[in-house]
């Protein structure tokens, strides 16, 4: 498929609604109800998403950008010069800029994402910024095995993957080996990882996080619902869910669920789902590091850390890891 920049080919590997519908049906069937969050991105989810990293509490977003924009210089040092960079849940691509920038005569750029029209207009963006580099944009559900575009006549030196945002933090430990592991096979042996993710610290600020004032993590939560309604001819009353977010301690993790605020029932394409007063749908968890956990789990994954860079207040690390 052609991409609204004309210089653009997609990959289109988008999952379909049949696979949509196969998971909502499944987590709702659960004695205990979820959906993947990976669902919350349609073009509104990553509308919703982006203004949760402008809102004050949420500070992942903008340290994660401090620190790449602090070393960045340092970070192309370390890659060199000819690289290819694949970056995983590539959002509206800005942090991709910072590395762009900094890097020596960059080969290629291949955002990965699931939210196929909101990634295509990053990178059309991206196309008009940096005209001379290779983009070729792939839209892909990251948790399943997916095969990269071959770009002909591009030899790059150093395969770089990137995945920013501690949306790594949405896979549970076990998940995250995984998902490393299909990254070192995409990338190959010596490739880059570079990962954001996000450090263990209180439960205060981070159930702040989750919880903005102004109610945009709460309509992003939402969002999923309002998807079903659209997609799968569901009858969810949005007001009937209330967003709840906490900090899971023994878990190390944040969790998003959506509350059922009295005894209901949904019916998605005529399947009946019955909701009890206060009973949750688990949408989201976010699991939050220490640095040394992180590098343990990246060197379970077949990577060796080479490096990691925090802000000041160590709120956020950004790890470099080689794949062995
Ligand atoms: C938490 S946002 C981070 C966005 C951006 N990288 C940043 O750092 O601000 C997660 C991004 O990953 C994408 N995403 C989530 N699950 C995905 C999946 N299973 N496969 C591909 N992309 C996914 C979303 O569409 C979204 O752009």
């Amino acid at each position: 498929m052609k991409a609204p920049d004309a210089s653009l080919y997609l990959h289109d590997l988008e999952p379909s609604i049949a696979e949509f519908r196969t998971a909502v049906f499944e987590g709702l069937s659960k004695p205990r109800k979820t959906l993947p969050c990976k669902y919350f991105y349609d073009a509104e989810g990553s509308r919703l998403f982006e203004r949760i990293c402008e809102q004050p509490e949420y500070y992942p977003t903008r340290t994660e950008f401090q620190i790449l924009e602090t070393y960045a210089g340092e970070i192309a040092r370390l890659i060199g010069p000819h690289a290819s960079l694949v970056e995983f849940g590539s959002g509206a691509g800005i942090k991709i800029r910072l590395l762009l920038e900094a890097l020596e005569q960059p080969r290629a750029y291949l955002p990965v994402d699931i939210s196929r029209e909101h990634m295509l207009a990053a990178a059309a963006d991206l196309a008009r910024q940096f005209p001379d580099l290779c983009i070729a944009p792939v839209c892909a559900d990251y948790t399943q095995p997916f095969a990269l575009p071959t770009l002909h006549d591009l030899e790059p030196d150093t395969q770089v993957g990137f995945f920013p945002g501690s949306t790594i933090g949405n896979f549970t430990p076990m998940e995250a080996r995984v998902f490393l592991g299909r990254t070192h096979t995409l990338l190959g042996n010596g490739a880059m990882m570079l990962v954001g993710v996000d450090l263990r610290k209180d439960g205060a600020v981070l159930t702040a996080a989750y919880n903005d004032a102004a109610g945009i993590t709460a309509a992003f939560n939402r969002n999923l619902l309002r998807r079903i309604n659209d997609v799968l001819q569901g009858t969810f009353d949005l007001t009937g869910f209330a967003h709840k977010a906490l900090w899971n301690p023994e878990l190390g993790r944040m969790e998003m669920h959506l509350v059922s605020q009295r005894v209901q029932s949904v019916y998605i394409e005529g399947r009946r789902f019955d909701f009890e007063d206060g009973e949750t749908i688990h949408t989201e968890n976010s699991y939050k590091y220490t640095i040394p956990q992180f590098q343990q789990l990246a060197r379970e994954s077949g990577y060796s850390p080479v490096a990691v860079w925090t802000d000041t207040r160590q709120l956020f690390s950004v790890h470099a890891l080689r794949a062995i």
